[in-house]
């Protein structure tokens, strides 16, 4: 069950709103749910740039794109992230892309910040109608005159910019965005010069390590970077194309789940996506491993740093001939293995 998802259609499945006719609605931050039936699959485009997500909904049969058209449409479906920032600058894209008189309905978790965003949109732009189902907050507004100021401050405020605490660029919504994070930091601070030839990064966000890589290893040939975020990839072409060089770099929208490929790489970087709060679930970074693992040639090196109590010990002992810790502190470790 997604809780966010049916608490956007429950309104629906009561009547108190309508389905939209063929192609006339939209879904931003789109994800597949058992409560998707046929008429949201005629009724909807989605849009969805985070790939694992993107492809369960294309494989529904579901029509995805990437941006909306122009022609104006009766409902916008927005489903909330835990970042206050995106949601209200998808509210405003919702509201750009919605005829006069259109309806906009937005749902999110209670623990995440849904009611704050809901507050802040009664307080801009229009009343809102508000319901609690499924550990959410679910609410809708009709798109009427707006404040056009608060509108355009959201949009800008939820777009890519350069940071000036990092001197990267990046958006809000996208992992560590306004901070280099610290496990990263160390990982840079113990990455071997002497990496070269082709050089992998998993789950390279808006290209931190890869600047890295770029910046402190002169014989990288090619650098490939595996993200699954299109918003990160995009923010790290902007960061990586000025310092190129000679090194063939490569974005690759991607779920790394699915594998890289085996053989290829000379090196792999990494600090592994892992499911965070009290669930925290290590068996996304062990698959990001066991993708390493392949797509090393023998000898190849993976460097990868990991919060200190993730159990990665055990896939690494089966998928690599050896591996040590190169540097910790009380948080984080940085491990080098050897296929
Ligand atoms: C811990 S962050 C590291 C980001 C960046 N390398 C850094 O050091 O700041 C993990 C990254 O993995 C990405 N990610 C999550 N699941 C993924 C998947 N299945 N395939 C590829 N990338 C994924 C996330 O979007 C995020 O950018």
């Amino acid at each position: 069950m997604s809780e966010p998802l049916d608490a956007l259609l429950h309104p629906f499945a009561k009547s108190l709103l309508t389905p939209p006719a063929p192609g006339r609605g939209f879904l931003l931050r789109a994800h597949w749910g058992a409560g998707l039936h046929d008429i949201w699959r005629q009724g909807l485009v989605c849009l969805q740039s985070f790939k694992p997500d993107h492809d369960l909904l294309a494989q529904a049969g579901f029509t995805m794109v990437d941006r909306l058209s122009n022609e104006k449409f009766d409902l916008g479906l927005c489903l909330l992230t835990k970042h206050k920032a995106e949601n209200l600058a998808n509210i405003a894209r919702a509201w750009a892309a919605v005829k006069p008189g259109g309806l906009i309905v937005c749902a999110g978790r209670v623990d995440t910040g849904a009611a704050s965003v809901a507050r802040q949109v009664e307080e801009s732009v229009a009343s809102v109608e508000m319901i609690a189902k499924y550990h959410c907050k679910v609410f809708w507004l009709e798109r009427g005159g707006g404040s056009p100021a608060a509108l355009a401050a959201w949009a800008a405020a939820g777009s890519q910019r350069c940071v000036p605490k990092t001197g990267f660029y990046a958006q809000p919504g996208l992992y560590s965005w306004d901070k280099i994070d610290r496990g990263s930091a160390l990982l840079a601070d113990n990455l071997p010069t002497d990496l070269g030839g082709r050089i992998a990064d998993l789950g390279a966000g808006w290209g931190y390590l890869s600047a890295e890589v770029l910046r402190c290893c002169p014989s990288v040939s090619s650098l490939d970077l595996f993200e699954a975020e299109d918003l990160a990839l995009a923010a790290a072409r902007r960061n990586l194309d000025p310092i190129v060089g000679t090194t063939t770099v490569s974005y690759r929208w991607h779920d790394v789940r699915n594998g890289i490929g085996t053989k290829y790489f000379d090196a792999i970087i990494m600090n592994p996506p892992f499911h965070e709060g009290k669930d925290a679930d290590a068996s996304l970074g062990q698959r990001f491993i066991a993708a390493a693992a392949d797509g090393l040639v023998l000898g190849g090196r993976l460097i990868m740093v990991a919060n200190r109590q993730l159990p990665y010990e055990l896939v690494l002992k089966r998928a690599f001939r050896r591996f040590h810790v190169v540097a910790e502190t009380g948080l984080y470790k940085v491990i080098e293995a050897i296929r």
